[in-house]
């Protein structure tokens, strides 16, 4: 059997070791491993290569991805998605393995209801946006890479009397600048998914000012757009010379974390397993720390709820 793999949407660190554990698990299986490089644009230009053990030794310490990845506006059209299944056809690839967002899974799902060819998808993405699974990967990598920015800042923060507005990303989702600011004690946090207020957020800290405060470190998930807004407010209200750090695409890169080599290798054994198996359900998610699968559609009718007792935790950050 031959299966692709490819990568599509925003790259993520972790990928680099779940396509080492593609090539690998494969070869165990007796399946007949490709690349798809370049994404769905990569898909329809034909970029499609046989993998051998070779092109993924030294890799898994690496971040982005060996085999690149694109957002394609193409593949919207009827097409350029007849184009690239027959080069899938043309390699006699019978499944591909997308690692991606549920964007890249709803292409995919098209694709497969179009022409009849498989495929499993593995949630790669530093939002941690998809419907269904408690994980996706890439975000450990991406939330250690932000805590490692902030304990920076907050070394100059302590030494001068100064806020510092940090803005993560996350497109529409708060999860990396909810669990950057719990995970470092910040005193503020803005996230679209909770609201917030301003006006006791100043009583409270003009209040902890006359006791002693001297800095604050203030995390803005970028969906909300008003991170400069803040910088300001700091300056205007709370009477604090304030900077605006954009973290931006930093949070893309780095070497996997344990973690994400690990959920890596797990995502893939899973993802040909259900392709092997042929499974109904094929979007891998890991759900109350287990793996197991969700069928595409559900994934992308639905949309990506932050933990609640999560929002609750930080809510003496938001009023
Ligand atoms: O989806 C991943 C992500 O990094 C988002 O957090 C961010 O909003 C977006 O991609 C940035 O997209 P681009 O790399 O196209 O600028």
């Amino acid at each position: 059997m031959n299966i692709a793999v490819m990568c599509s949407g925003g790259d993520c660190s972790g990928m680099n070791p779940a396509i080492k554990r593609f090539v690998e698990y494969s070869f165990e299986k007796n399946i007949k491993p490709f690349f798809i490089y370049d994404g769905l644009e990569g898909m329809i230009d034909g970029h499609i290569k046989e993998a051998e053990y070779t092109d993924v030794s030294g890799i898994i310490h690496r971040g982005g991805t060996i085999i690149r990845s694109s957002r394609s506006k193409r593949f919207y059209e009827k097409k350029y998605r007849k184009q690239a299944f027959e080069n899938l056809k043309k390699k006699e690839i019978e499944a591909v393995v997308v690692l991606g967002g549920d964007g890249s899974f709803k292409a995919c799902q098209i694709l497969k209801e179009e022409f009849e060819i498989n495929f499993a998808g593995i949630p790669a993405t530093i939002d941690n946006d998809v419907y269904g699974t408690d994980y996706c990967l890439g975000t450990d990598t991406a939330l250690n890479v932000i805590r490692h920015s902030i304990d920076n800042i907050r070394d100059t923060a302590a030494s001068f009397s100064r806020a510092f507005v940090i803005e993560t990303m996350g497109r529409e989702c708060g999860y990396l600048a909810l669990i950057s600011a719990l995970t470092s004690g910040a005193e503020m946090c803005l996230i679209p998914e909770a609201s917030y207020d301003l006006n006791s957020l100043e009583k409270k800290f003009k209040k902890e000012i006359k006791k002693g405060r001297n800095y604050f470190i203030a995390i803005v998930s970028e969906a909300l757009k008003i991170s400069e807004d803040i910088k300001n407010w700091f300056e205007e209200k709370i009477g604090f010379e304030s900077r605006l750090t954009i973290l931006g695409h930093i949070q893309r890169g780095g070497s996997p974390t344990i973690f994400d080599r690990l959920m890596a290798y797990e995502f893939m054994s899973f993802a040909l397993d259900g392709i092997l198996n042929k499974n109904e359900d094929t979007i891998v998610v890991y759900k109350n720390r287990k793996f197991g699968y969700i069928n595409s559609k559900e994934v992308s009718e639905n949309r990506y709820q932050l933990d609640k007792n999560m929002i609750l935790l930080a809510k003496n950050m938001m009023k």
